[in-house]
């Protein structure tokens, strides 16, 4: 039998918490056959909803759970770690400014980078859900130094779903049919989502979907704008989605990509496409033998160009501002 993998999930207490945590001890993240020890932090306010949270995994009896920590320390809680899902954060309030925001959480993602560093196992893989999602794993990698940068990720592979979602409904097609959308930079409003290179079967999806004006407009903003019309609907931001992501971000980074397939995923920026280096981007990847590969090559676009600098200079900017609020 195979060794339990531990997997820490962050903010645990909380709406994607509570939906990530079965889908992990079911092998949704990490496969049918693999036992996991779910790590569970959130903050002392949250504990006794954590605890609940705890009761609920024992009662679900599932069988690839090996054990449960739930915990409001944040040692105890990376130790031994070999996958951390990191979702707890401080959400922006009414009110607030931007700087505000990004302050609490700088100061969170540097103290648990550390704890990561100190304490989780070696080559550890690291995937930061909560928001600003690319500059809270800026600053985790910044400050776990030894951690490897190509271990720290982000989660844009929501955007990336979403993507498929919107082309399989515009074309009635399977979601499972259509391939290689590509989610460029940020995971925020400024994000692009790019269908040039995509696929339904054999074809292009521009040939299929014939309506550039749609795949340029409204396709575009409804990607960018979906969180934001998921809390209009719901009156809660998106949860089930979001933790089935993170699963397949994991999923597929640990099992690998199938051939002639890439995902989307925040990683460090090499500069590749003439991006910003040294910002955590979001790219088209590969993954073999639990390590991605940024896809190289493809063809840019003029009107894509455009999109792809917008997003990386916010994140240039998001950079700024997370490093003022170190000094
Ligand atoms: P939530 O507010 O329901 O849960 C967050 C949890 O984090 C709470 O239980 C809170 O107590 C906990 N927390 C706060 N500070 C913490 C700390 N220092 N250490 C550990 N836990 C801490 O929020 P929800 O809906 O679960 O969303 C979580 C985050 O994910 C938010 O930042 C949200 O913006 C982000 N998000 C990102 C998406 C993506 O695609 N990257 C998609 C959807 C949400």
């Amino acid at each position: 039998a195979k060794e339990p993998v531990r997997v820490l999930v962050t903010g645990a207490a909380g709406q994607i918490g509570y939906a990530l945590v079965p889908m992990i001890a079911r092998g949704i993240m990490l496969g049918a056959d693999q036992p996991v020890i779910l790590h569970m932090l959130d903050i002392p306010f949250a504990a006794e909803a954590l605890n609940g949270v705890k009761m609920e995994l024992v009662d679900a009896a599932f069988p690839l759970l090996k054990g449960v920590v739930a915990t409001t320390d944040v040692v105890e809680a990376c130790t031994g770690v070999n996958v951390a899902v990191m979702v707890g954060g401080f959400p922006r309030k009414e009110g607030m400014e931007r700087k505000d925001v990004m302050s609490k959480n700088v100061s969170i993602y540097k103290s648990q980078a550390s704890a990561l560093e100190q304490h989780a196992a070696p080559n550890c893989k690291v995937l930061v859900v909560a928001n600003p999602a690319n500059t809270n794993a800026l600053i985790l990698k910044e400050f776990a130094p030894s951690i490897p940068a190509k271990n720290i990720t982000c989660l844009t592979r929501l955007d990336h779903n979403r993507a498929l979602g919107q082309i399989s409904e515009r074309l009635s097609v399977q979601v499972s049919d259509v391939k290689n959308v590509i989610i460029w930079g940020n995971h925020s409003s400024t994000q692009y989502p790019d269908v040039n290179h995509a696929t339904v079967g054999d074809k292009p999806v521009r040939e299929l979907v014939k309506d550039d004006e749609w795949l340029n407009g409204e396709f575009i903003t409804t990607v960018q704008q979906r969180g934001a019309a998921i809390i209009k609907a719901r009156k809660l931001s998106s949860a089930l989605s979001a933790a089935s992501a993170a699963c397949d971000h994991i999923r597929d980074w640990v099992l690998g990509t199938p051939e002639g397939t890439w995902v989307s995923m925040g990683v460090y920026s090499d500069g590749s496409y003439n991006v910003p280096a040294g910002v955590i981007y979001s790219f088209p990847v590969t993954c073999k033998n639990g390590e991605w590969t940024i896809v190289q090559g493809l063809a840019i676009d003029e009107f894509s160009r455009k999109k792809l600098d917008l997003t990386g200079a916010e994140l240039t900017e998001e950079k700024e501002l997370a490093y003022s609020c170190l000094s």
